[in-house]
C-alpha cells in the first residue's frame, strides 16, 4: 500500500487527476469505479478543468458509482446517482448510459436479482481499472459497515448511526431524512478493482486512516482489507494522517521516489 501525504486536497486531487489522465490516455474505454461523499469531490472538479481544456476523454469510459440509498425517491437530489451527474458527469462527455449505479430504487423482492446483474455488468465492463474510494470515521469504504464480510458482493446493508450521523449534514442535518437502508458493492467487488485509490481529509478520518494502513485486517475496519490489494493507494492530507505511527517514513519513501513512477 502507497501512501501519499500532501498538503491539502488539492495537490491530492491533481495527484489523482494525472493518474486518470495517464489510464485513459493508455485506455480510452477504461472503466471508472466512482466514489459520492465529500472526499472525491476535488478530483472531480479538476477532471472537469482537464476535460474543458481538452486534455481528457470520457467518450469511451464508463462508470460505476460505488453504492447508493435505498427507498429515496428517483428524482432526490442526494441519491448518489443524482449526485454523480450533478458533481462530475454532467460537467464531461460520458456516453449516455456509461455511468451506471447500484440497484437502489428496485422492490425487495427484485433486489437480489438487480444485484447480481450489477456485478454483470461490471464485469461484462472487463472489471475496475481505476476505483476511487472515500473512507467512513468508522472504518467503512462504500457502505460496507463494520462487520461487513470481508468478501462480501453488491447487496442491500443497514447503515449504522455513525454513517447516518456523518451524512446527515446532506439532509439539511436532520438525521431522521437519511435512509436506514443502501445498496452497495461489497469489499470483494471493491478487491475486484485494478487499483484502488483512497482520499481522506480532515483530522476525523485520522483513526480510521491509521486502522486502514497499520492496523489488523478485521471486518471492524473494514477498510482494512486493502491491504491485501496488490495496488493501493492512500492519498491524505497532514491531519488525516496524523495518527499513523509510520508517517515521517510514508514522507520518506515518497521524497525518494522516481519521477517516472505514478501513484
Ligand atoms: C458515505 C459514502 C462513502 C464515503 C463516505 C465518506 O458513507 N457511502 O462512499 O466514502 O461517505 O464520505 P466523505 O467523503 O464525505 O467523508
Amino acid at each position: 500500500m502507497e501512501v501519499v501525504i500532501q498538503p491539502g486536497s488539492a495537490e491530492m486531487a491533481s495527484l489523482v487527476a494525472d493518474e486518470i489522465e495517464r489510464l485513459l490516455a493508455a485506455k480510452p474505454d477504461a472503466v471508472l469505479g466512482l466514489a459520492t461523499g465529500s472526499s472525491p469531490l476535488a478530483v472531480y472538479e479538476e477532471l472537469i478543468r482537464r476535460h474543458r481544456a481538452g486534455r481528457i476523454s470520457f467518450a469511451r469510459a464508463r462508470g460505476f458509482l460505488l453504492d447508493e440509498y435505498v427507498g429515496l425517491p428517483a428524482e432526490h437530489p442526494e441519491g448518489y446517482r443524482n449526485v454523480i451527474e450533478r458533481e462530475f458527469a454532467a460537467h464531461v462527455d460520458f456516453a449516455d448510459g456509461a455511468v451506471q449505479a447500484p440497484p437502489g430504487a428496485v422492490s425487495s423482492a427484485e433486489l437480489p436479482d438487480a444485484c447480481a446483474a450489477y456485478e454483470r455488468a461490471i464485469a461484462e465492463a472487463g472489471g475496475v481499472d481505476l476505483q476511487l474510494l472515500g473512507i467512513g470515521s468508522d472504518g467503512h469504504i462504500a457502505f460496507n459497515e463494520p462487520g461487513s464480510s470481508l468478501a462480501s458482493r453488491t447487496r442491500i446493508k443497514t447503515l449504522t448511526e455513525q454513517t447516518r450521523q456523518d451524512n446527515a449534514r446532506f439532509f439539511g442535518g436532520d438525521i431522521d431524512s437519511v435512509p436506514r437502508h443502501c445498496v452497495t458493492q461489497g469489499l470483494g467487488t471493491i478487491m475486484d478493482a485494478r487499483h484502488l485509490v483512497l482520499l481522506a481529509t480532515g483530522s476525523g478520518k485520522a483513526e480510521a486512516i491509521h486502522q486502514l494502513v497499520e492496523g489488523a485486517v478485521s471486518a471492524m475496519w473494514p477498510a482494512t482489507i486493502m491491504q491485501h490489494h496488490p495496488h493501493a493507494t492512500v492519498l491524505l492530507d497532514e491531519a488525516a494522517g496524523s495518527r499513523l505511527q509510520l508517517g515521517g517514513y510514508y514522507r520518506q519513501v515518497l521524497a525518494d521516489k522516481p519521477d517516472w513512477q505514478g501513484l
